[in-house]
């Protein structure tokens, strides 16, 4: 029986169309090592343009990826049999994922955070052999749908600003760039980067 979170997923999906063979669920402690790979596997282009070679895994370990469920959710695209034997190739029994969470205090501009209800955005990963087939932009369009059932009046995210091609991405998906921040002031480790960047906070206000 699916859980009552799961049913929420569905109701938020249910006018959206799944470009993927399988469905969309939240993820359980038993997706951590398959969210790994995925994740590590989708960032590993862009981490190479910026950041220092030992420093190239967006998750460190699986225990990363447990603690940061402890902190919010995890939409994941399953894939299906044929998808998994047929595209995927690796093992990786997740096509894409998305992550969600309350924005803490102090995250968002001073004088418009009082004014909104805002849920963060992060880790939207495809699977590389599954990118541009509207993968990336269904799973947005999913958490959108989900913090409207939830009221939340906003979503934000933050783009390192090397990815211009991101910025552009999110640009056409109805985000705005509302702010700029230094690596400290987001609490990154500048050391960890192999050129000069800083972090472009975008928003979309969910209408
Ligand atoms: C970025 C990412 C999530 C996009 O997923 P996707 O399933 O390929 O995205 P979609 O197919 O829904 O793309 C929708 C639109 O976004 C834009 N877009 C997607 N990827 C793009 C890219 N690499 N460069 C430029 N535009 C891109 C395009 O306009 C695209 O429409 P089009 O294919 O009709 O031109 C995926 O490439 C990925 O996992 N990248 C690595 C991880 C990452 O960068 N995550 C974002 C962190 S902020």
């Amino acid at each position: 029986m699916p859980s009552e979170q799961d049913t929420i997923v569905q109701q938020a999906v249910e006018h959206l169309i799944c470009p993927s063979e399988e469905s969309i669920r939240i993820a359980t402690k038993a997706d951590a090592e398959s969210l790994f790979l995925l994740i590590n596997k989708a960032f590993f282009q862009i981490l190479r343009r910026y950041k220092r070679e030992a420093f190239q895994n967006r998750m460190e370990t699986v225990d990363a990826v447990y603690n940061i469920m402890e902190k919010g959710i995890f939409l994941i695209l399953t894939a299906s049999d044929h998808e998994q034997s047929a595209i995927l190739n690796d093992g990786c029994s997740i096509v894409a994922c998305i992550f969600m969470n309350h924005a803490a205090f102090g995250e968002l501009p001073v004088e418009t955070a009082d004014a909104k209800l805002s849920l963060k955005i992060n880790l939207l990963a495809v699977h590389p052999e599954m990118v541009r087939r509207g993968i990336g932009q269904y799973m947005m369009q999913a958490v959108e749908s989900m913090a409207k059932i939830f009221r939340y009046t906003h979503v934000f995210l933050l783009v390192v600003s090397v990815n211009k091609h991101l910025v552009d991405m999110y640009t056409k998906w109805g985000f705005k760039i509302i702010e700029t921040k230094t690596l400290i002031d987001c609490g990154i480790d500048a050391e960890k980067f192999s050129v000069s960047c800083h972090m472009i906070m975008m928003e979309k206000e969910l209408l």
